[in-house]
């Protein structure tokens, strides 16, 4: 997830594209560049780090001539947060510049092919690839536009793009596919971009382009067409009445509920390139030198924690390891049964976490391998640890974890599938069922979202006076109860305690009565029956009960609350928002600061 933009008009660009990123910032801050024409030359100026590097950098030049360009603020997916693989990337002739979001999954083959034509590739990431084929491509092609397209035909994955070009001064090109782009309207200047921030004070007039839609702009005129044939396509032009907070949150009232909106996508960006959807194999390129762990401490803190212990049943059942999962506060402290030989897996968001750190630098001490799972490319569990593999959530802004713990699932899947399939030991329904049901699910989600906020709506006004839950689930479903919990807790300060359903007769039950009620866990699986008994304990000590649970139950509870189908495991994946935005109903409903919850920080960097 990266922030774009591009401008022409009457205005000198630099400052006005700066400006834009600054807006955009929220969506990558890891470096920062532009890209305009100076005389014949196109030029680029980039910086590593925050954007105000990048500003350091040009006020050392002039600047002021360009009236168009593009700019980039990244978020690392491919390559590191350096210079060399900030955007914008030119094509070794020089003849283009381009900005790019998302992820191209077949630049590995494209870059063979390119490298075997002669052209000589700088930087590590997709983004460059696709630069270098359009330059490529442009010897060949009458035009710019026929040069994009067909790169674009080449291309697998998702992306936004807008190139600016040395032989079309004052025009830019766009193009997108599942990745998001809008163009703003203005007089006699128009814009390109990934989010209306970027170009809010100029222009409330928006096109938004939708997939396989190509776009050339220039300062008095815009044009939009198809990408393939390049026909032109009639747009609506809408105007946008929010501000610049709201268009942030791509107006969702908070960036939380934007996070849990986003799932689906984060989950169609970890299966990017890491799935063979013909033979159903999985690749993880960062651990295919490694090999598959013998026993597999699991080290995390939180909502990372819980998705380490969901991952846990995973390893287990499809790859056949031994898996621990700590707390990585405790770990640090104990004299843990770790050495040579064994793997630990860190998990974290923010890659930051000092007690999670401190699991590492145990784990190194002791020989052990460590494998960093985490979201933030050059962060300090990315550097510390011997392999890495990135969740490409994008960037979490709100306190509360969401979309990371989506990622963190997706990629434990893939992990377990991989290993499994190493080993030869993966149970064929999984071999056979996995991959197919996720792909399945982005759409499944995204359709399902819209009802699932609906019904967490209704419920949190029902439940709104209670002081205290108890989140119930066995199995995969454990986890999420602590997770359901932690998220009901840490934003609605509503007391709420996550427990196997099967623990709970052993003391929790005594808590029971009809004030304390239940949020259960009840997917139709091999437990389902055992965790309807649990919840008929409950409802005969008068406990209410909402029960998540998926078509084809027979639940006779205060509130069933039903999610799509889905193969197996991956029900999780429908279980996890529900929890999540009942938790955010609630918080919303009660008055309380969602997205920044009292005592809390996004990145616990000290003990
Ligand atoms: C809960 C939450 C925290 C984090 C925990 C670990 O919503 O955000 O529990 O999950 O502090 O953080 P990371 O994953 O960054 O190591």
């Amino acid at each position: 997830m990266c922030g774009i933009i591009g401008y022409c008009g009457h205005r000198p660009a630099v400052p006005v594209i700066v400006e834009g990123l600054r807006r955009l910032e929220y969506r990558g801050y890891d470096s920062a560049g532009v890209a305009f024409l100076q005389g014949k030359d196109l030029v680029t100026v980039k910086a590593e780090g925050k954007l105000a590097n990048l500003e350091n950098k040009l006020a050392a030049q002039n600047v002021y001539q360009a009236t168009s360009g593009v700019g980039h603020t990244r978020w690392a997916t491919h390559g590191l947060p350096t210079e060399k693989n900030a955007h914008p990337h030119l094509d070794a002739s020089r003849a283009i510049a381009l900005v790019h979001n998302g992820i191209i999954e077949n630049y590995q083959d494209l870059k063979k092919e390119l490298v075997a034509a002669g052209v000589r590739c700088v930087s590590e990431t997709d983004t460059e690839i696709l630069a270098q084929l359009i330059g490529f491509y442009l010897k060949e092609e009458g035009s710019l536009a026929e040069a994009i397209s067909r790169a674009l035909s080449r291309v697998e994955g998702s992306y936004a793009i807008v190139v600016v070009s040395r032989e079309n001064p004052g025009m830019l090109y766009a193009a997108r596919k599942h990745s998001p782009l809008v163009m703003g309207v203005g007089v006699g200047e128009n814009f390109l971009a990934s989010d209306i921030p970027a170009f809010l004070p100029y222009t409330r007039e928006v096109v938004f382009l939708d997939d396989g839609e190509m776009a050339r702009i220039d300062a008095g005129s815009w044009q939009v067409m198809d990408a393939a044939t390049l026909e032109p396509i009639a747009k609506e032009v809408r105007h946008i009445a929010w501000d610049v907070s709201a268009a942030q949150k791509g107006g969702y009232k908070h960036f939380m509920l934007k996070e849990i909106f986003e799932q689906p996508r984060v989950i169609a960006d970890c299966l990017a390139g890491r799935v063979d959807r013909n033979s159903g194999r999985v690749i993880l390129p960062e651990l295919e030198a490694a090999e598959v762990p013998e026993r597999l401490f699991i080290v995390a803190c939180g909502t990372s924690y819980h998705a380490g212990l969901w991952g846990m049943y995973l390893m287990e059942q499809w790859a056949g390891i031994p898996t621990r999962v700590e707390i990585a506060s405790e770990l640090r402290y104990r004299d843990p049964i770790l050495g040579p030989g064994d793997t630990v897996l860190a998990i974290s968001q923010s890659g930051e976490t000092a007690d999670t750190l401190a699991g590492i630098h145990l784990a190194k001490a002791r020989g052990a391998r460590v494998i960093g799972l985490c979201n933030v490319v050059g962060s300090s569990v990315a550097r510390e640890a011997d392999l890495v593999v990135h969740t490409q959530a994008g960037p979490e802004i709100s306190v509360a974890s969401t979309k990371a713990m989506c990622s963190q699932l997706a990629l434990l899947t893939l992990m377990a599938l991989a290993f499994g399939q190493r080993k030869g030991v993966l149970p064929e329904d999984a071999a056979k069922n996995c991959v197919p049901g996720l792909e399945h699910l982005p759409a499944a989600l995204d359709a399902a979202l819209p009802g699932m906020r609906q019904r967490a709506r209704e419920l949190c006004r029902v439940y709104a006076e209670a002081r205290s839950f108890l989140y119930l689930g066995r199995g995969l479903c454990f986890p999420l109860a602590l997770e359901g919990a932690l998220k009901l807790k840490e934003i609605s300060y509503i007391h709420a305690e996550g427990y196997a359903a099967g623990e709970m007769k052993h003391g929790p039950i005594a808590l029971i009565d009809p004030k304390f009620p239940t949020f259960a866990l009840a997917p139709i699986d091999s437990l389902y029956p055992k965790v309807k008994s649990n919840l008929q304990e409950v409802q005969a000590r008068g406990g209410k009960i909402i029960a998540l649970t998926q078509p084809g139950g027979d639940l006779d509870v205060d509130h069933p609350w039903e999610t799509p189908a889905a193969w197996g495991p991956l029900a999780s994946f429908m279980l996890l928002p529900a929890l999540q935005l009942f938790a955010y109903e609630m918080a919303d409903y009660l008055g309380k600061d969602v997205d920044q919850p009292r005592n809390l920080a996004k990145s616990v960097t000290v003990e």
